[in-house]
């Protein structure tokens, strides 16, 4: 069934490519999202008045990476909630409110009671999820699939990916509904959409034997630290989540900006810190935020990895390692840059000699509270 890989992880990894196109595929027609399941629902979507995304673990950064585009093109508040923690302080929600579940499973108990609180409550449920026929669809008002095929490695890889790609398609989908974006608009986010798949491919090709080789003098670390902004911020903490999950090695996700108020007093010589920087091109200001916030670990004795985009040069200087990733339009930068960690989680547990698909203490499923 692992079809020649040593891991269900590592060919899960794979298909991360395939995991984004299944999920756009059928959905795009004209250059438009039409997605067939949320037909009747447009009444609905120009109705709402705030979105409340709900999920747990890696499900939840797909909530928080999908926030910056979803809001940006509906221009609807959006708020990402652990659903565990969302259920226990009486939120404030009501008619006029979309609450948007993830789940690969469909069987996260924590979600699904979070899914039926909203819905007692009168929210308008939508699940986003990777099981066809599972519970959490079922007991919600709507449904987005995501095309990622079975995960069997507990830990999460495709699925991220295809979530954040059904994310995209139900902001663009909405945003047009609510008239905030243009056809044109829309079209534009679609090609960039559709462009992801083969960009994948290539960080695959291009990265996975350097970040495997640098994984294997990797394997007696002790911390690993991530930092990202804006986008990049919830890939920081999605590749620090991969790590701890199969290597066992403790590592912390930061929002760049937050290094001074704090994380800066971790860095000592020899800290490996990995930096998801952003894009020049799409905003030189935050680039430029980042790299001085490089230059900051750096001159503290950081180790720097950085996942930066082909072509930009500023980093050069101050990076031990660096990951490329192809030019991708604002927002899409996020479906490359977390395939660098994925390969690197698998490498560093690969390297330890552990089972990358069997990590301790977990299951794939968390069907209970
Ligand atoms: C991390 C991981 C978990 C799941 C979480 C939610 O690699 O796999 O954090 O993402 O347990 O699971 P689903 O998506 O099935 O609700």
């Amino acid at each position: 069934e692992k079809g020649g890989w040593p891991s269900f992880m590592a060919k899960e990894v794979s298909e991360e490519p395939e995991a984004v196109a299944n999920t756009i595929r059928g959905r795009i027609h004209d250059g438009a999202v039409v997605i067939p399941e949320l037909a009747g629902m447009d009444d609905l979507f120009a109705g709402i008045r705030r979105v409340i995304i709900i999920a747990c673990g890696t499900a939840a950064y797909a909530g928080q990476t999908g926030k910056y585009a979803l809001e940006q093109w509906t221009r609807v508040p959006v708020d990402v909630e652990l659903a565990h923690e969302f259920r226990y302080r009486d939120p404030v929600i009501g008619e006029d409110t979309l609450v948007v579940s993830i789940s690969q499973s469909g069987e996260t108990m924590d979600t699904l009671m979070a899914v039926k609180y909203a819905r007692e409550r009168g929210a308008k449920t939508l699940s986003i999820c990777n099981t066809q026929g599972a519970t959490i669809p079922r007991e919600s008002d709507a449904v987005v699939y995501t095309h990622a095929g079975p995960e069997v490695a507990v830990a999460s890889t495709k699925a991220f990916v295809a979530q954040i790609t059904a994310l995209y398609l139900l902001a663009l989908h909405i945003g047009r509904v609510r008239g905030v974006l243009s056809g044109a608009e829309s079209a534009d986010h679609v090609r960039e959409l559709e462009a992801v798949p083969p960009k994948i491919s290539r960080v695959l090709a291009e990265e996975q034997a350097h970040i495997e080789q640098f994984s294997r003098w990797m394997a007696d670390t002790q911390s690993v630290l991530f930092l990202g902004r804006h986008v990049g911020y919830p890939i920081a903490l999605e590749g620090a989540l991969k790590l701890k999950e199969i290597s066992y090695i403790h590592a912390e996700g930061f929002a760049a900006g937050e290094l001074k108020h704090g994380p800066i007093a971790l860095i000592e010589p020899g800290q490996p810190v990995f930096v998801i920087v952003p894009s020049p091109r799409e905003s030189a200001e935050l680039h430029k935020k980042v790299v001085s916030n490089i230059q900051e670990i750096r001159a503290r004795g950081a180790r720097v990895i950085v996942v930066a985009e082909e072509g930009d040069a500023a980093v050069l200087p101050f990076a031990d390692e660096v990951l490329r990733i192809p030019l991708a339009g604002p927002f899409f930068e996020p479906l490359l840059a977390v395939v660098p960690l994925h390969i690197f989680a698998m490498g560093l547990a690969t390297a330890k000699g552990l089972d990358v698909d069997q990590p301790r203490n977990l299951a794939k499923s968390v069907t209970v509270e």
